[in-house]
């Protein structure tokens, strides 16, 4: 795909100061991404519900240098405190982004950010706080630039948080969000997410995610790290194959609600997903004890009470307890009875279905 539409040309900086406010949400992916190419390419296409509660509140505070001069001026902040511990991934960040946003150099920034979910609770931030940015950052272009359409500015927006982490471009919009190209999704592409475009069977339409935090330490292992050990792994072109596939398969599955196909579906991804990390060199494990012992309470008693819950991991110990709201007041039953004991320190966070940022 042509990268040039996402260039800025031709504006005019006549913007002194001022600060832009986001709020942006995390995802759960349902087809994982795990493997990706230079420049934030990913070697399979995915699909993710977008989450409502748990999310990134960021403000960006810009004014202009006096003199332009060769560097990233910025600091960050997490509930008020300065991190200079963040800087070199926002660098980082700011980098790839630069060319497509090259006002970054000519203002001072400060960023303000907090997440509403606690910052020790092993759930990744990236995708809520990369998408977050982006969307500040967008909102400088936006004033720049008053030709920009709002289609065009989620696009770029989600382009951007890409090239952040990969799966912050699948957090702008809701309440499904494919990124990669595939042949059966109309619009899907490598460069950014795009709310998923067909027919949404009314059982996915208020889904619940709860949280289970199992183990809220710092992951022995990146992303980027597991990302990167897909190259040269023995399974990785038929795991590439298999994501293919399965978005086929969800794609009927999401039509026509058929939640056996959808739960069988959605935990083989997930198990995948940790067999790939299992099976990499070097190999790792990132499952706990009780992220076994809670999967097994769950197939336990989704058997003996044929209610329709199942779970998904993403790269860590904690587990999504995925369920629709139909049959949230037996299901939540269970959990608090049965899953929670689990926890670390008992600690969960209900969550559901969202529908994407929002510019506060
Ligand atoms: C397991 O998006 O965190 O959650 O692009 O390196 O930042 P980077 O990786 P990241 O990978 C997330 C992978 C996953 C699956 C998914 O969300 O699809």
């Amino acid at each position: 795909m042509d990268l040039s539409r996402f260039l800025l040309k031709n504006y005019q900086n006549k913007l002194n100061n001022g600060s832009v406010t986001w709020s942006s949400p995390s995802n759960i992916a349902l087809v994982k991404y795990w493997g990706k190419k230079e420049h934030q390419i990913p070697e399979n296409p995915s699909i993710s519900f977008t989450l409502d509660s748990c999310k990134t509140i960021t403000k960006l505070i810009y004014s202009k240098k006096n003199e332009v001069d060769n560097n990233f001026d910025f600091e960050v902040y997490l509930d008020e405190e300065l991190k200079p511990d963040f800087h070199p991934k926002i660098e980082t960040f700011f980098k790839r982004i630069e060319s497509y946003v090259p006002f970054l150099k000519e203002f001072k920034f400060t960023i303000k950010t907090k997440n509403t979910f606690p910052h020790s609770s092993g759930i990744a931030s990236s995708a809520s706080g990369m998408s977050a940015l982006a969307l500040c950052i967008m909102s400088i272009e936006k004033q720049l630039n008053s030709n920009l359409s709002e289609e065009e500015f989620i696009k770029k927006a989600s382009f951007l948080a890409r090239l952040g982490s990969g799966s912050a471009c699948r957090s702008l919009e809701g309440d499904l969000v494919v990124w990669g190209k595939h042949p059966n999704i109309e619009g899907s592409n490598d460069l950014f997410g795009v709310k998923y475009p067909y027919k949404v069977h009314e059982i996915f339409k208020d889904y619940n995610d709860t949280i289970l935090l199992v183990d809220k330490g710092e992951k022995q292992v990146s992303s980027t790290v597991g990302h990167n050990l897909m190259h040269g792994h023995p399974f990785a072109s038929q795991r590439f194959d298999q994501a293919i596939d399965n978005i086929t398969k969800i794609k009927s599955i999401l039509e026509s609600g058929d939640l056996d196909q959808f739960m069988a579906l959605v935990e083989s991804e997930a198990l995948t997903l940790h067999a790939m990390m299992m099976t990499s060199m070097p190999y790792f494990i990132l499952m706990k004890p009780n992220t076994l012992e809670i999967i097994n309470k769950i197939w336990q008693f989704r058997q003996e009470t044929g209610l329709p819950v199942c779970f998904t991991l993403d790269a860590g110990a904690n587990v999504h307890v995925l369920y629709p709201n139909k049959y949230k007041d037996k299901i939540y039953e269970f959990i608090k009875a049965q899953l929670v004991a689990y926890c670390q320190n008992g600690h969960y966070i209900c969550d559901k279905i969202g529908f994407g940022a929002k510019q506060l």
